[in-house]
């Protein structure tokens, strides 16, 4: 087995979801189906979904067979039989909804956890081949770049993404959140697909990103592409960012949007 430093973990971790993201690809070129639905009737999973992450199980079990998976569609693997402190999380596709319906916003999310501290993270746009990579202290990269977030100091101008879960009365309260929000801030953007919001927040493509319900599939690898490209990454009234809420913004942003969420209870709801 190959070591466990951050930098060789990314190297695996690119070449497995580099593939991952191939398959999808060839996939939704082929036709897309609902296989089943989740938590909704509108939280589906694709057989690309399960296809993909079949796929990164595999291939780690074959190469990392001492480590152990957490996967969004099958959840906690077993750890391999000597336990080697290292977890992989995969969301084979972020963007399900996207993907369903070819909007080019979609990605294979793997990250890398060493005792429960995430040290490497990839999220590559299936569609677009654009590729985010981090390791813990070694920066953010796109393309040979190394990443620093936006430098926006106002509230007022800071263009914010966020997402919404699937459930309906959970919507609800996030929308209502939003409806106190977006006479704060330049604007909203819901991309659909949280480890993308979260790699755009690390290069200034939007200024921050919230959410409230988000699993660690999803903001695994990007929220180490974040953190690392200056972006604070943490919950309400100092949490960490977790499934009650994620917010990623540029430290001058932080304390203000922070605040406005907390007063809107941006945590709370269903
Ligand atoms: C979803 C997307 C979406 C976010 C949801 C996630 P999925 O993941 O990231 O943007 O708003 O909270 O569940 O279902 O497409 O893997």
């Amino acid at each position: 087995m190959t070591g466990s430093t951050p930098q060789e973990l990314l190297a695996i971790a690119i070449d497995v979801a580099r593939e991952a993201a191939d398959t999808a690809y060839r996939m939704r070129a082929a036709g897309v189906e609902v296989a089943a639905t989740k938590s909704t009737i509108t939280d589906v999973v694709t057989a690309a979904d399960r296809a993909v992450e079949r796929q990164v199980l595999d291939t780690l079990a074959t190469i990392r067979p001492d480590d152990s998976v957490l996967g969004e569609e099958y959840g906690e693997g077993a750890p391999g039989a000597t336990g080697s402190g290292v977890r992989w999380i995969v969301d084979p596709i972020d963007g399900t909804v996207n993907y369903l319906y070819g909007l080019a916003h979609s990605a294979v999310s793997l990250a890398a956890e060493v005792d429960g501290v995430v040290v490497a993270g990839v999220v590559r746009n299936l569609f677009t081949g654009e590729e985010w990579t981090a390791t813990l202290g070694g920066g953010a990269w796109r393309a040979g770049q190394r990443l620093r977030c936006s430098t926006e100091t106002d509230l007022g101008q800071a263009l914010v993404a966020t997402g919404f879960g699937y459930d309906a009365a959970r919507r609800s309260h996030q929308a209502r959140v939003v409806a106190g929000l977006i006479s704060h801030v330049r604007d909203i953007r819901r991309l659909g697909a949280a480890a993308l919001d979260l790699c755009l927040a690390a290069e200034g493509r939007v200024d921050a990103y919230f959410e409230k319900g988000l699993a660690a599939w999803d903001q695994a690898a990007g929220g180490l592409v974040a953190s690392e490209a200056g972006l604070r990454v943490a919950g309400l009234r100092g949490l960490p960012a977790g499934p009650d809420l994620v917010i990623a913004a540029p430290e001058a942003l932080f304390g203000p949007l922070h605040d406005r969420l907390d007063d809107l209870d941006a945590a709370g709801g269903p």
